[in-house]
């Protein structure tokens, strides 16, 4: 996560919510969560114009869970989007189950208001209570540090080979203590590729 080179594709009005409603999304939502997706990652020079593809392969895959795919509704609107889905964390063959955050999106018009935030700790919560070591997050440690994530290479976890994003993973214990003996490299499941094996 970068910030925005110009601000050209963001309106000056920011809008503040009465209601903020945070809760598992549902199919119908499905285009709606499109645009907010594809439009949040619009202005961001490290888009790959395809984070909503990523969400939709996410939603169709073993890896899916619908109840940490969360959408946050702004006095009834739906301005935000944000899921948690499975991943391996593989040590010399040894799998170990774990989560990823991401893409997290909210509205241009509606970011910076605590929105994504809310989504995050929420999404965190309810990751906690799931029987698993650790979560991970590809992003700016700047904000995902005020979470609990860390950067996860000192922990011995890493990006598989052929990505050099490694200064942006970063991970968060579910539970104190679990990350204990958990290392290796991300595996992320093939919803996660495109066909020529770029990351979506
Ligand atoms: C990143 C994003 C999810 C944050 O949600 P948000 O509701 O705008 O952010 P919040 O209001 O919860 O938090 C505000 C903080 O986030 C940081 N932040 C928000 N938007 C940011 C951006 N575009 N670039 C860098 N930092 C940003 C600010 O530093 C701010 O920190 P402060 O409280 O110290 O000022 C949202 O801005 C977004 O959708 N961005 C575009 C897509 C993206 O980059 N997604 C994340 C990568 S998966």
């Amino acid at each position: 996560m970068a910030k925005p080179t110009s601000d050209r594709h963001q309106s000056p009005f920011r809008i503040t919510c009465r209601e903020l409603v945070v809760r598992p999304e549902n199919k119908k939502e499905v285009p709606v969560i499109r645009e907010v997706v594809r439009e949040a990652f619009h202005p961001m020079p490290f888009s790959t114009g395809r984070e909503w593809k990523l969400v939709e392969e996410i939603r169709q895959s073993p890896g899916y869970l619908p109840s940490l795919s969360l959408v946050a509704l702004c006095d009834g609107m739906l301005v935000g989007h944000s899921i948690i889905s499975l991943i391996e964390i593989e040590d010399k063959k040894k799998p170990h189950n774990a989560l990823v955050l991401g893409p997290v999106s909210i509205l241009p018009d509606f970011q910076r208001r605590g929105i994504g935030q809310e989504l995050i700790r929420i999404g965190i919560v309810a990751a906690k209570r799931m029987p698993l070591p650790a979560m991970v997050v590809v992003g700016d440690p700047a904000y995902y540090s005020r979470f609990g994530f860390e950067p996860a290479v000192p922990r011995n976890i890493h990006m598989p080979f052929g990505f050099d994003e490694e200064d942006y993973l970063q991970v968060l214990e579910l539970k104190k203590g679990a990350l204990k003996g958990v290392q290796g490299v991300i595996k992320f499941p093939p919803s996660f590729f495109d066909e020529k094996g770029d990351l979506l």
